[in-house]
């Protein structure tokens, strides 16, 4: 006996033949006397029926358990009246079986498959070989598949080279930990995974080649959320004699051609936002314009007010008051702004002013709110004008400090969208352009927004003078509201790159023993390059509208960076320990 159709291809068509299908049994129904299988294989489920008149094939359906593997040989018939199943592009029809074969048992599984939200995810993890048989799981590794498939040919066709960067390398700074690798041959020293192949795929310019990509596996060891892993994937491209303007067309082309192929969608035009625009009206550089709601800078109307929550940011360098006006804000409850306070508070914000526009036409009158008795009439006549409200607004204000302000109003400008409902459209991508070069750091030094790679938009000079103000040539890909990649013009000039590791305090000797070997290609006739990484795990994430990025990935981990299929990480055999040099200080291990 030999498979002869997959599950799926069982249809009225068939009706009469004799045909063999294999999969999993998904679900096993006893009717007393009668057994139904729900079969199960990668594409769909097929109903196969057992009866008592097949003596031997009966009684070993009789010992069939779910899960189990099994290849059945039957007459394909119409269901009879009333038990088809129009879910299934199989329903109308069904397998009775002759033969049965069980080609693997199981043990009674964990969960049934259909079921896996009521297990936690650990379980799920655990058991992640019966996780990735849902369909669900398998549609999404599908789509992955599919996804890479359409970028390597859109690529492909422009010329572009494959070609692969190392996993055992040294330190590359994107900002995160890095993963080490003790070397055996070298005792004490270690390799270090790459955070990126930025310092490769830059030499590879330097190295002639002009159009590079690779679906490169990236290591950053940092503080996990739902959508970031420890191990990801980037597809990871980079031009030779290209500036930002044709890198943006490209990329833009790329993602476009990827949904409409795979999800038929058209995403239509990318638009361009500068940093400076997207901080300022939506306190957040990756923005969700599905969302039509917008900060309004108000700090100048509050100069000379009394209130003092708002008088002293409005004359702070380095504090805004943003209003966010809501249409329809009237929906709110009291209980849900009173949880919208609490939740800025998570952002640091000290507390979260409204005004409820209940009759504009009666000025100060016609609103509601615990602040404007602190408010001058004639501001509130400014604030209402430059806010142009209407009734049934509802208006929040965040007072304080830039990156409090912009936090906390940035969340909670996504927080009342999805309320309230808010969103006009299913995909809203953007480019954010112009990003200044640094900002500064908790302790006040100078860190780059991207990497120190990234080329100045001004001259060395200007850089020198005031690296606050320097813009770059770095643009992030943003689609709703998530950084799907980002990239940039580099630096080739090594006066350049000189500068900018002094700004960043990075000795000669320090940069020669991190990344000499970039600076000696930079000085060896290296061309003007420009280039950018998809998050390609992201990617799928949005595409799929999973909600964690472990859900578009075979064998992700944990929150705290473990497998628990595997259980890595694991402890290394003394002898392992011993070729590597290894003893431990400060832990309880026996070596
Ligand atoms: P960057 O650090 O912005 O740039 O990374 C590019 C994209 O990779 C994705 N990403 C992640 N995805 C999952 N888990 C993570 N921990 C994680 N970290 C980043 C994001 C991000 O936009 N070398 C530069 C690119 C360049 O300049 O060409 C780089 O790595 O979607
Ligand atoms: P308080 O004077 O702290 O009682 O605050 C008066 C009103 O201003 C309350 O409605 C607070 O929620 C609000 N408020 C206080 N601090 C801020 C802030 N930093 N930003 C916005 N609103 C604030």
């Amino acid at each position: 006996m030999k498979r002869t159709h997959k599950c799926n291809q069982v249809t009225e068509d068939l009706i009469g033949q004799e045909i063999s299908v294999t999969g999993w049994i998904h679900r096993r129904r006893d009717h007393g006397g009668v057994i139904f299988f729900d079969l199960r294989d990668e594409d769909g489920l097929v109903q196969v029926v057992y009866n008592p008149e097949s003596e031997n094939t009966f009684s070993l359906a009789e010992t069939c358990r779910n899960e189990y593997v099994i290849l059945s040989k039957g007459l394909v018939r119409e269901r009879p009246e009333g038990t088809e199943n129009s879910n299934l592009v199989t329903g109308k029809v069904e397998i009775v079986a002759s033969e049965l074969e069980v080609l693997n048992t199981s043990l009674p599984i964990p969960f049934q498959l259909d079921e896996y939200t009521s297990v936690g995810e650990e379980t799920r993890l655990k058991y992640r070989f019966l996780d990735l048989r849902r369909p669900e799981m398998q549609q999404n590794l599908r789509l992955r598949s599919k996804v890479s498939s359409v970028f390597r040919s859109f690529l492909d066709k422009q010329d572009f080279v494959e070609i692969e960067t190392p996993l055992l390398t040294k330190a590359t700074p994107e900002g995160a930990r890095d993963y080490l690798v003790p070397s055996r041959t070298f005792p004490g020293q270690f390799f270090a995974l790459p955070q990126s192949p930025q310092l490769f795929k830059q030499t590879l310019m330097a190295s002639g080649f002009e159009k590079y990509f690779q679906f490169a596996k990236c290591f950053r060891d940092e503080d996990l959320r739902a959508d970031r892993q420890p191990e990801f994937t980037q597809l990871d491209i980079e031009l030779s004699f290209a500036d930002s303007e044709e890198v943006i067309t490209l990329i833009t082309e790329m993602i476009k051609q990827v949904f409409k192929e795979t999800l038929s969608v058209d995403l239509g035009d990318f638009p361009k936002i500068p940093y400076q625009e997207a901080i300022s009206k939506y306190g957040i550089d990756k923005p969700d314009l599905r969302n039509p709601l917008e900060l309004i800078e108000v700090k100048d109307l509050f100069l000379d007010c009394d209130f003092k929550v708002f008088n002293e940011p409005a004359n702070d360098s380095n504090s805004r008051i943003a209003a966010l006006r809501v249409p329809n804000g009237k929906l709110l409850t009291r209980k849900q702004i009173d949880d919208y306070t609490d939740f800025v508070g998570n952002y640091g914000a000290k507390g979260l002013a409204y005004i409820r526009v209940e009759d504009p036409s009666k000025g100060k009158d016609g609103l509601q709110s615990p602040i404007i008795k602190f408010i001058e009439d004639s501001i509130i006549d400014s604030l209402l004008k430059v806010l142009d409200v209407k009734e049934g607004d509802i208006i929040f204000f965040g007072a304080g400090k830039n990156n409090v302000v912009n936090d906390s109003l940035a969340a909670l400008r996504d927080l009342v969208a999805k309320d309230l409902d808010l969103l006009t459209c299913e995909w809203a991508p953007c480019w954010v352009v112009d990003f200044p070069m640094f900002e500064k750091n908790k302790s006040g030094e100078l860190t780059p927004l991207h990497h120190p790679f990234t080329a100045p938009s001004c001259s060395i000079e200007e850089l020198k003078k005031d690296p606050l103000s320097a813009l770059t040539e770095a643009y992030d890909v943003v689609l709703n509201g998530t950084e799907l990649g980002g990239g940039s013009v580099r630096i080739h000039d090594k006066e350049m790159q000189k500068a900018v590791l002094e700004l960043l305090n990075i000795e000669d000797q320090e940069a020669e023993e991190k990344f000499g070997f970039l600076i000696s290609a930079l000085q060896h006739g290296c061309p003007p390059h420009a280039g950018l990484a998809i998050g390609f795990d992201r990617m799928i994430m949005l595409m799929t509208d999973s909600e964690s990025i472990r859900d578009v990935i075979a064998f992700p981990k944990t929150q705290t960076a473990s497998c628990l299929l595997t259980d890595a990480p694991g402890e290394a055999a003394k002898d392992q320990l011993e070729e590597l040099h290894i003893r431990f200080h400060g832990i309880d291990k026996e070596v």
